[in-house]
């Protein structure tokens, strides 16, 4: 058995930034309250009339991730792609990747785990490189939210919270089996599945039967009971981040990084005094991008690895709670 290990980190994130002060133009919402309850100050919404969509951003981040792992598109034996918005309802957007990338004809998924999508991602990559089966891995979380996002007051307790964009990590082989990922961590309790959700269209529920409302069916827009996700969310995280450190004979004193899911600003800061984490030791940057769900850790593990925060041998820790419920996490030792 090997071990895998991040060896290439890109992001992309549309250049079109929208602050809370342009939602107020929008929606009855101002900044004060957004930045009170969720710490966003701003988010950047792909244009309408712009070209990005999520296997767009996505390839952009990909292309900087392959690069920066020292390999080209040719290296690359499979793709993993995090998405809960993808450009079509079928094929997913691995296969678009495939194609944007000219790569060859190498295997490619989707991973339909919402805000835990990229933790999901990196857990089945790092599951295929352990087996030996692919030395390297291209793993993608990407999110186009705005475009299905309800822009009116009606929908201000989900709408401003969310924010497109794109990252991607090359997960390879690493012979060091105390270096690179050294354990996943993956649940789920379907149970809550309805508390934050997009209902349709659904094949139970299809596009003649919305339209035939008359506008009266907003079932294809987010619906989520914040309260109840927060409070889920701060058990969940906790858990599944005791677990991983648990599984590595670890304690919190040993994280050098933690990064959470970027759900909420108050969710991370919970956390972080849950665990008495010291400000260098947790990563958040939902003020500048929102929550950008499958995309959210891996943009703000590229941004960490960006700004010189991550060294070699640190203890990097990834944790995600979201739709499904699901949640998970993932202990690194860099
Ligand atoms: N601007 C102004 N007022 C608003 C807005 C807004 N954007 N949205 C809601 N309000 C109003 C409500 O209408 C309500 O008014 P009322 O008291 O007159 O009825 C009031 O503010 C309070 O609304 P709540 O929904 O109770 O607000 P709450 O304090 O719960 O905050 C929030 C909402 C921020 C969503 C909170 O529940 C939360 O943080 N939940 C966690 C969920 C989360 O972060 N999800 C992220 C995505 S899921 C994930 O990634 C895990």
């Amino acid at each position: 058995m090997y071990n895998s290990k991040i060896t290439g980190l890109g992001k992309y994130l549309p250049d079109n930034v929208v602050t809370n002060d342009d939602l107020s133009k929008m929606m009855d919402t101002n900044d004060e309250w957004i930045q009170e309850r969720t710490g966003i100050k701003e988010r950047r919404w792909i244009k309408e009339d712009g070209e990005d969509t999520s296997a767009l951003m996505g390839a952009k981040a990909a292309k900087i991730a392959i690069e920066r792992a020292g390999l080209t598109k040719d290296d690359i034996d499979f793709i993993v792609f995090a998405t809960m918005t993808p450009d079509y309802y079928f094929p997913g957007c691995g296969v678009q990747i495939q194609d944007l990338l000219e790569m060859g004809t190498i295997g490619a998924i989707d991973i339909r785990n919402q805000c835990s999508g990229f933790v999901y991602a990196l857990s089945v990559a790092d599951q295929f490189v352990k087996t030996g089966m692919y030395k390297n891995v291209l793993v993608v979380g990407a999110e186009y939210h705005s475009n299905g996002l309800d822009k009116t007051t009606r929908g201000r307790g989900v709408t401003v919270i969310f924010g497109d964009g794109a990252g991607a990590a090359v997960l390879s082989r690493e012979e060091n089996n105390s270096k690179g990922i050294l354990s996943t961590h993956l649940h789920s309790e379907g149970k809550y599945a309805e508390k934050l959700v997009v209902k349709s269209p659904s094949i139970a529920h299809w596009v003649p039967e919305i339209l035939a409302s008359n506008g009266e069916d907003i079932s294809y827009f987010p619906y989520m009971d914040g309260t109840f996700v927060f409070k889920h969310a701060v058990v969940r995280f906790s858990e599944v981040i005791m677990e991983g450190l648990l599984k590595n004979n670890l304690t919190k004193d040993d994280i050098d990084l933690f990064i959470p899911h970027q759900a909420n600003l108050r969710i991370s800061q919970f956390v972080q005094r849950k665990f008495s984490l010291r400000d260098d030791q947790i990563f958040n940057n939902i003020m500048k991008y929102g929550n950008t769900t499958a995309a959210s850790i891996i943009i703000a593990l590229t941004e960490a690895w960006e700004q010189d925060k991550i060294k070699d041998g640190d203890t990097v820790v990834l944790a995600a709670f979201g739709s499904g419920f699901t949640w998970g996490s993932v202990i690194m030792k860099w």
